[in-house]
């Protein structure tokens, strides 16, 4: 089979294709089959990934290739927007709570494992939001999942936008709710769904990203809400990319939408902004309880480590008084956009630090993220599962420390590769 595909020169494989235990077949044998086609030499888009970076994240990085070289990058792959993770206040602030209480908590938070840092952390959080309380729990993925296993089950109904992050999707499949999709962004779709649910389907819980992982727009919360309100429904925004980045002084999508205080779960991650790792919700008093509770994702793992909380309890100072570099990183952010429209890339519809780059052809995508990353230039490769195949892109994240001159020179090389490709606008 891997031959065929060879010949053919294929470079579009499917994963799922190779991950079915076939019959009679030993349930390992799925891994030598995926490491077969990684190993001959047809591209899968995943060769690239799990590099290795040599350094704080930082605009300029080293990262070591799979064969051992080490090169420079343009790093235009982090999360880290505001630069917060090498921030010096933060980096005080983990050091201390590090001198303080060690490298792991030791037990989960309902036992021994929060401390005063911890709490600390959920009440400036909470006080962000203005919501009585917020829990804390040591991943993004594990609130999410937990959040809505824990809230949601046979007789409710959950409604998502098509393009809400994996672990929303994950938490929706344990709860063991019934999960409906409306097409992104779509209002239309989102009220026929709500209105077709029937009166005994008591529970219903609209979700979104507030910042959307993969396109960087935001979710249209104003209507969202209405909606809710007009069919009873609860709503859950998780604002990982919003957070410390959009709205008018980086209180995230609720504030970039007027729509604070209407949103039931305030749902965000402290692995992208604020530079640590760790998600949180901030919602009513009765819900952070139960949730503390019936998450299982809380309940049954470690606490986050207090040197992470104690980095981000400086980062919330710094949100607190939107004094965290939100500007800068704007300006950036319009700066790599305009060149990035003015070159002729489709850049989708972006409202925030992430950029999508459209390229629609997973061959070229495959080709073009690999010659950029050796040309100097890191972005995230971003196809299916993150998205649907035709949909596929390279996907920009921008940093508030980048120069514009890491900028131009990052753009340069992507037009000549893209020149090279055919993917941009024939017109420049
Ligand atoms: C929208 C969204 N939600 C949740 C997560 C999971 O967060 P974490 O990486 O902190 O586990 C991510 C990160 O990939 C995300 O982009």
């Amino acid at each position: 089979m891997i031959e065929e595909l060879k010949v053919k020169e294929s470079m579009n494989i499917k994963f799922e294709n190779f991950v079915d235990t076939l019959a009679g077949e030993d349930l390992l044998d799925k891994t030598q089959r995926v490491n077969k086609v990684l190993e001959s030499g047809v591209m899968t888009g995943n060769e690239a990934l799990g590099m290795v970076t040599m350094n704080k994240v930082q605009p300029y990085s080293q990262i070591k290739e799979k064969d051992g070289k080490i090169h420079p990058v343009i790093m235009l792959g982090s999360n880290s927007y505001l630069n917060l993770s090498t921030h010096p206040k933060v980096m005080q602030g983990a050091q201390e709570a590090l001198e303080r209480f060690g490298y792991g908590m030791g037990a989960v938070s309902n036992y021994a494992g929060i401390t005063d840092i911890h709490k600390e952390l959920e009440k400036r959080i909470a006080d962000f939001y203005g919501t009585e309380d917020s829990i804390v729990f040591a991943s993004g993925y594990g609130a999410n999942v937990g959040i809505i296993s824990a809230l949601c089950g046979k007789n409710d109904v959950i409604i998502n936008d098509s393009a809400n992050h994996a672990s929303i999707f994950d938490g929706c499949l344990l709860s063991g709710a019934e999960v409906k999709i409306y097409p992104h962004r779509n209002m239309k779709y989102l009220e026929k769904i709500l209105s077709k649910i029937p009166d005994y389907k008591t529970g219903r819980l609209i979700i979104t990203d507030g910042v959307f992982s993969m396109d960087g727009d935001i979710a249209p919360l104003n209507e969202i809400t209405k909606l809710a309100k007009k069919y009873k429904a609860r709503v859950m925004v998780d604002d990982a990319h919003g957070l410390g980045v959009v709205g008018k002084t980086g209180r995230g999508s609720s504030q970039h939408c007027n729509t604070e205080r209407l949103i039931d779960l305030n749902v965000g991650m402290l692995s992208k902004a604020p530079g640590g790792l760790g998600g949180y919700c901030a919602a009513s008093k009765e819900v952070i309880q139960y949730l503390r509770l019936y998450a299982r994702s809380y309940f049954f793992s470690t606490a986050l480590p207090a040197s992470v909380a104690g980095g981000l309890n400086e980062t919330f100072k710094l949100f607190e008084t939107d004094s965290a570099g939100r500007e800068q990183l704007w300006i950036n952010i319009e700066y790599l956009k305009r060149k990035l429209v003015q070159n002729g890339f489709d850049i989708g519809h972006s409202q925030s630090a992430i950029i999508p780059v459209m390229i629609y052809n997973e061959p070229v995508l495959f080709e073009m993220y690999d010659r950029l990353r050796k040309l100097g230039v890191y972005v995230n490769i971003v196809t299916y599962p993150a998205v649907r195949r035709k949909e596929c892109r390279l996907r920009l994240c921008v940093m508030k420390d980048l120069t514009f001159e890491q900028i131009d020179k990052a753009v340069e090389i992507m037009t000549d590769l893209a020149k090279e490709f055919g993917v941009i606008n024939n017109l420049v």
